[in-house]
């Protein structure tokens, strides 16, 4: 049911706040969202949009008619707006907030289809992710009613696609939907840089078309909506930036050792897989994953003479060989980074064996972290494949019969079981990350 006073000349935005008063008080315990709402809520969404370059009243349309019927209560267009911006304030993950946002701006206006769009600024395109059944789109910069919007930062309000020459019916044509009704908001970056746009696609009901108020509803989200959307994408710049670093530290070690070329990596990918057999969550396997290759960091602080020995080791070599463990652990233990905490567990555990016959402390069974059972595990398998200084590559069946033998002894007899559950899928890493020569 729609509320009349939406039409009259009264600021949709000022409604808004008086409504969310209300509406607050039929909630209990959701004070923090109500907080948040509230500061957000009371800039008119025209005045706001002008501060952020977006002026609904300065938008581009081919209008005939002006309806504004827009379809959805302003009741329910607080429960959107609520709920999403629980959700989305919640959430780290891009891919996931990029949804939410769709799902929110398709709710709020009644659009068939609501995607975000996204700036590559390396490959100059724009694109989208997986929403409302579209996969990923790629476009250049600029082209179609999107690109124009994030060009100009005006938001764009058509009735019908095909009579206006920006539009870019190739998408149509490649998936046989029928573009008619759009709206396209760009979203403003704290530094007042646009940083994507929204588009929404026809609007839902027989001949029924965005209006005005659709688009003023569709800036209103983009600008709760744009703000979560700017640090999540600042932390997975923060995320990527850690795992290069981390991967960087790792192949230092590794080169100090003369290791082979992809052995960090390869020794990351069998960690996850392992880690999923195990049954850890995808975001603890994606952490392993991202610290186990800082197994060996330690060996920047071991002398070339040991490190790069071809023959066997004195027992004096080995002492020496064996503080790598400790070193690196004191190295990385200093971070109060989660990540770091991590990498220092595997740094310190990895040559831990299950029987309490490795070091540096004889640890054994499961007082030997997980992470360091695993990174052990996938350590070792790459390191027999692998030629090394000191030996050639093992044939795979010798491998294999060796972790026969040392279930139980070396290894978590669990874990052994799971790599060879695992096994086709461990070869199939190693087959990818072949050692350049
Ligand atoms: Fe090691
Ligand atoms: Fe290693």
């Amino acid at each position: 049911m729609r509320s009349t006073n939406v039409q009259t000349s009264h600021s949709s935005s000022t409604l808004l706040f008086r409504l969310f008063s209300i509406y607050f008080l039929s909630l209990h315990g959701a004070k923090a969202g109500f907080i948040h709402l509230c500061v957000e809520i009371p800039i008119s969404t025209r005045a706001e949009s002008t501060i952020r370059g977006v002026n609904p009243l300065n938008y581009t349309t081919n209008h005939t008619s002006h309806s504004d019927s827009n379809g959805t209560s302003p009741e329910q267009l607080l429960r959107i707006i609520f709920e999403y911006t629980t959700k989305i304030a919640n959430e780290r993950t891009l891919v996931n907030v990029l949804l939410l946002m769709a799902n929110m701006g398709r709710e709020m206006i009644m659009a068939d289809r609501c995607t975000v769009w996204l700036i590559d600024h390396v490959r100059d395109e724009l694109f989208t992710t997986v929403a409302h059944g579209v996969d990923e789109i790629r476009i250049p910069l600029g082209s179609g009613f999107v690109g124009h919007s994030i060009t100009t930062g005006e938001p764009i309000l058509v009735e019908d696609a095909y009579n206006d020459p920006r539009h870019n019916a190739e998408n149509d044509l490649r998936t046989g939907y029928r573009t008619k009704s759009i709206i396209t908001v760009p979203f403003v970056g704290n530094d007042g840089s646009i940083i994507g746009a929204y588009q929404a696609i026809n609007k839902v009901g027989t001949d029924a078309v965005f209006t005005p108020l659709d688009l003023e509803y569709l800036t209103l989200a983009a600008s709760y909506a744009g703000k979560s959307l700017e640090s999540v994408m600042l932390h997975e710049e923060i995320v990527d930036t850690q795992r290069d670093i981390i991967l960087a530290m790792g192949e230092i070690g590794e080169s100090r050792s003369k290791e082979t070329s992809n052995h960090v990596n390869r020794v990351a990918e069998y960690s996850y897989v392992l880690a999923i057999g195990y049954g850890l969550s995808t975001e603890e396997a994606e952490q392993l994953k991202m610290v186990s290759p800082m197994h060996d960091i330690g060996k920047v602080a071991i002398p070339d003479a040991v490190l790069h020995k071809p023959g066997k080791l004195t027992e004096e070599e080995f002492e020496l060989m064996k503080r790598h463990t400790t070193i690196g652990y004191n190295l990385l233990k200093a971070s109060g980074r989660d990540l770091m905490k991590m990498a220092s567990i595997v740094a310190y555990e990895h040559h831990e064996k299950w029987d309490g016959s490795g070091y540096p402390r004889g640890l054994s069974g499961e007082d030997i972290h997980l992470y360091g059972r695993i990174t052990a595990i996938a350590d070792v398998f790459d390191a027999l494949g692998s030629d090394r200084v000191y030996k050639k590559a093992w044939e795979l069946d010798l491998i294999l019969r060796l972790f026969e033998e040392e279930r139980g002894r070396h290894f978590d007899p669990r874990l052994v079981d799971i790599f060879f559950k695992q096994l086709p899928k461990l070869l199939q890493i190693r087959d990818n990350y072949k050692d350049i020569d």
